[in-house]
């Protein structure tokens, strides 16, 4: 009597986004979900593991040069501030800047309430005179920040290029949120990827241990296990490709024969060779990229790149709305 709930019980634990944007996902064409579903456990570790690979240049590029403009930072930004990292993860690059900049307080956000708390407590640990307050939140929509940091400067941290995911349209929508949520005033650091040649980007993501492709894979694994569902994993392959056009890689699930399957008690089916998109990686020139923070409503005010130029770090300000003619 008691198994069969309990089952019963985890199936309906699914998150009901993640239900509503992969059955809807798979009814669209092109079909498409949400690169965020990415990240269970399972997804979070490969990444991570995605994070030290040879050809993922990203993370240790964006870490190289926040260590080295670490005094510049301090300068521009001074102390006491109350820093608001959107999406924290498990950065490893929060502690480098709260060196840099000794703040007063430390609020990350994410949307996984678990590695979140994880990792803030260790950060409070080592940090104990900022003071640290994680807030549970999807960092897409306005947040209203803890009373205690109401009344300090802030400085928003968004690295990573995580910005890149979203279509500029998205970009601009949530630096606008950011702008709303930090207030006027605000200053915010942001990692943003630059444009590259496709012998470089289309490595980074289609590595050669397969980690990406395991990353990617593993959206199907998730599905299976939180949405009732029975898709062969064996019948899809990663697929990582250039966009020149859209200036973005994109990663797609690609069906290697005809398939049929379920999903919460749906039936759905893919012809060989159609595929589900799955991610979008916009890469930006830095005049793209400092166009796209202007749109947002945020001035930059100095920028930091690595020998190569292949990744840029922007500080920018949440300026009065300028007098244009
Ligand atoms: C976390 C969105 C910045 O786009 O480079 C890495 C995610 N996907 N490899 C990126 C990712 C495949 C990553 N971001």
């Amino acid at each position: 009597m008691l198994k069969p709930e309990i089952e019963d019980g985890q199936a309906s634990l699914a998150d009901p986004a993640f239900r509503a944007d992969v059955l809807n996902g798979l009814a669209a064409r092109p079909r498409a979900i949400p690169a965020r579903w990415f990240y269970d456990r399972r997804g979070s570790e490969l990444f991570e593991a995605i994070t030290t690979l040879d050809e993922y240049y990203p993370t240790r590029t964006e870490t190289a040069i926040l260590d080295a403009a670490c005094a510049d930072i301090g300068d521009r930004v001074g102390t006491g501030r109350a820093v608001i990292e959107f999406g924290s993860g498990s950065s490893t690059k929060t502690p480098i800047l709260l060196r840099c900049i000794a703040p007063a307080a430390y609020v990350p956000i994410d949307i996984s309430g678990d590695f979140l708390r994880e990792s803030a407590a260790g950060l409070a640990d080592a940090f104990p005179a900022i003071e640290v307050y994680p807030v549970e939140a999807n960092f897409m929509q306005p947040v209203r920040l803890p009373a205690p940091v109401a009344d300090l400067p802030k400085l928003g941290f968004f690295p990573g290029s995580t910005i890149g995911n979203l279509t500029a349209f998205g970009a601009v929508d949530l630096l606008r949120t950011m702008r709303a949520s930090l207030g006027e005033g605000s200053m915010l650091l942001i990692g943003i990827d630059r444009i590259k040649p496709a012998d470089i980007l289309v490595p980074a993501y289609d590595d050669a241990r397969g980690v990406t492709a395991a990353f990617n894979l593993n959206l199907i694994e998730r599905i299976n296990r939180e949405l009732d569902g029975d898709l062969p994993v064996d019948a899809f392959r990663h697929r990582a490709i250039w966009n020149d056009d859209a200036a973005r890689i994109e990663m797609h699930l690609e069906a290697l024969r005809d398939v049929s399957f379920h999903v919460d008690g749906r039936a759905f089916s893919i012809a060989a060779g159609e595929s589900i998109h799955t991610e979008n990686s916009h890469k930006y020139g830095p005049r793209d990229a400092r166009a796209l923070l202007r749109a947002g409503g945020w001035t930059p005010v100095a920028e930091w790149t690595d020998a190569r130029d292949w990744f840029g770090l922007i500080l920018a300000e949440a300026q009065p709305r300028p007098m244009a003619p």
